[in-house]
């Protein structure tokens, strides 16, 4: 099943199609986003207003729905997937970073909320993770996938973008009962980006 979480008849109908498969929701993972590139300048009102729905309303949608159904069954967990863009400014990102520091608070203010009632709430923040967001950025600089993953490689005390299953690893512990009394965590992927 798919949908759009920027709409809310769209996310009400995929928790009612997932509670009629599967009759509970143990975790929620919002993994949905988009990136937009630019300064303040280069920014349309429209990109703002597209990046702001997806990455920090499609959060509070889906967040929105999936509480009532966790707190009814006596518990759950949800992850969020910010960004180490959420942690520190970058150039040219104010939209993109912005959206992921509201991802990065909304999961702080959730998991208190929520803390007495057996769902946590934390968020990873990945660095640059080989997806196609970043092919999308290798396409904006008109450069090549080798010249860009040097450069960005050089920005990770590591030595190297991370791996998508690096932050699914971390995504499946804090989801799970192995992370039991971890909440309101930002747990950093980034090869060290965000040590600097
Ligand atoms: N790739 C990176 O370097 C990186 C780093 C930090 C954080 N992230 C975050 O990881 C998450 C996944 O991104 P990715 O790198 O896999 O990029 P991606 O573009 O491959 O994946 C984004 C996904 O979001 C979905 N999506 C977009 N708008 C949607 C909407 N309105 N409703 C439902 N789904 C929608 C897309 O269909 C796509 O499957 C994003 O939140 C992104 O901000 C990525």
């Amino acid at each position: 099943m798919s949908g759009d979480v920027t709409d809310h008849a769209d996310v009400k109908k995929m928790v009612d199609e997932i509670m009629a498969g599967l009759g509970r929701i143990d975790v929620l993972f919002n993994n949905a986003g988009i990136l937009v590139e630019g300064t303040v300048e280069e920014v349309s009102e429209e990109d703002w207003d597209r990046i702001m729905a997806v990455n920090v309303k499609g959060v509070f949608l889906m967040s929105k729905e999936v509480i009532p159904v966790m707190l009814k069954q006596g518990g759950g967990s949800i992850v969020n997937n910010a960004s180490c863009s959420g942690l520190v400014g970058d150039r040219a990102a104010i939209a993109y970073n912005t959206s992921k520091g509201a991802v990065v608070l909304m999961t702080k203010c959730l998991a208190l909320d929520y803390a007495g009632k057996n769902i946590r709430v934390n968020c990873v923040c990945p660095g640059e993770i080989e997806t196609p967001m970043f092919l999308q950025e290798v396409a904006s600089r008109g450069t090549t996938v080798e010249a860009y993953r040097k450069e960005i490689s050089d920005y990770h005390p590591i030595g190297r973008l991370g791996r998508p299953s690096e932050v699914a690893n971390t995504v499946a512990f804090l989801a799970s009962d192995d992370a039991s009394f971890i909440t309101g965590a930002a747990v950093s992927v980034d090869g060290g980006y965000t040590c600097q």
